[in-house]
């Protein structure tokens, strides 16, 4: 799918999502955030679920946490429009709570979608609900944060970076360290992820006839 395709499909996708009623979260909602960002991205970061801010203005992370969000992108050299960011849950939790397993099942078929239609080759999970949900596996973001991973989801094979929570991040400074200096080893798995081979792979791949090579098709 070209970038042109890719957005099309986005925009269609998100005016579907825009009445979902699959939980009882619709209810309460000022509207869907369904995901702001780059239909051309690599990389995605998967977030927690709307806020105020979010809820009120349909776009996420622009409240106090996407402030750092945004200052860490900075900080890699990258702003919200070289990213595709996206949350868990669309619609905003009643004041703030963590989500619901029941909400989060009835969501993630939404997320699964935005990243077959987004194909990113790096996914930032921000957080432990996200984390668990795309690792499929329970270990918290304490533990995992700042370890890149393999993980197939849907069909293809997506790097998976779990980071702490800007959120958690602002007001413990040794998280923010912590955070910090995760965020900085994004360009180097970006790069690899785009790698289309690993060298041991590329290794073993055919090398070109010598007879190919000069004719130049290589
Ligand atoms: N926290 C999130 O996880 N997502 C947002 O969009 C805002 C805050």
């Amino acid at each position: 799918m070209d970038v042109v395709e890719r957005a099309a499909a986005l925009r269609e996708y998100a005016e579907q999502t825009a009445t979902c009623t699959k939980c009882a979260l619709a209810a309460g909602r000022t509207q869907v955030v369904f995901g702001s960002g780059s239909p051309n991205a690599d990389l995605m970061f998967v977030g927690e679920a709307p806020g105020f801010h979010e809820d009120q203005q349909g776009v996420p992370f622009v409240g106090q946490a996407g402030k750092l969000l945004d200052r860490l992108l900075e900080g890699i050299g990258l702003t919200r429009a070289d990213v595709y960011v996206v949350n868990v849950l669309k619609c905003r939790p009643p004041g703030n709570r963590d989500p619901l397993p029941e909400e989060i099942a009835s969501c993630e078929p939404h997320l699964f979608r935005q990243i077959e239609l987004m194909e990113p080759t790096l996914v930032a999970t921000l957080g432990n609900f996200a984390t668990k949900l795309l690792s499929g596996q329970p270990a918290g973001i304490t533990r995992v944060h700042g370890q890149q991973q393999e993980v197939t989801l849907g069909s293809r094979k997506v790097s998976l970076y779990p980071l702490y929570h800007p959120a958690a991040a602002l007001y413990t400074p040794s998280m923010l360290k912590v955070l910090e200096e995760d965020f900085a080893r994004i360009p180097e798995l970006l790069a690899q992820a785009q790698e289309p081979l690993a060298p041991v792979e590329a290794s073993l791949a055919p090398k070109p006839e010598p007879e190919a090579v000069q004719l130049g098709l290589f």
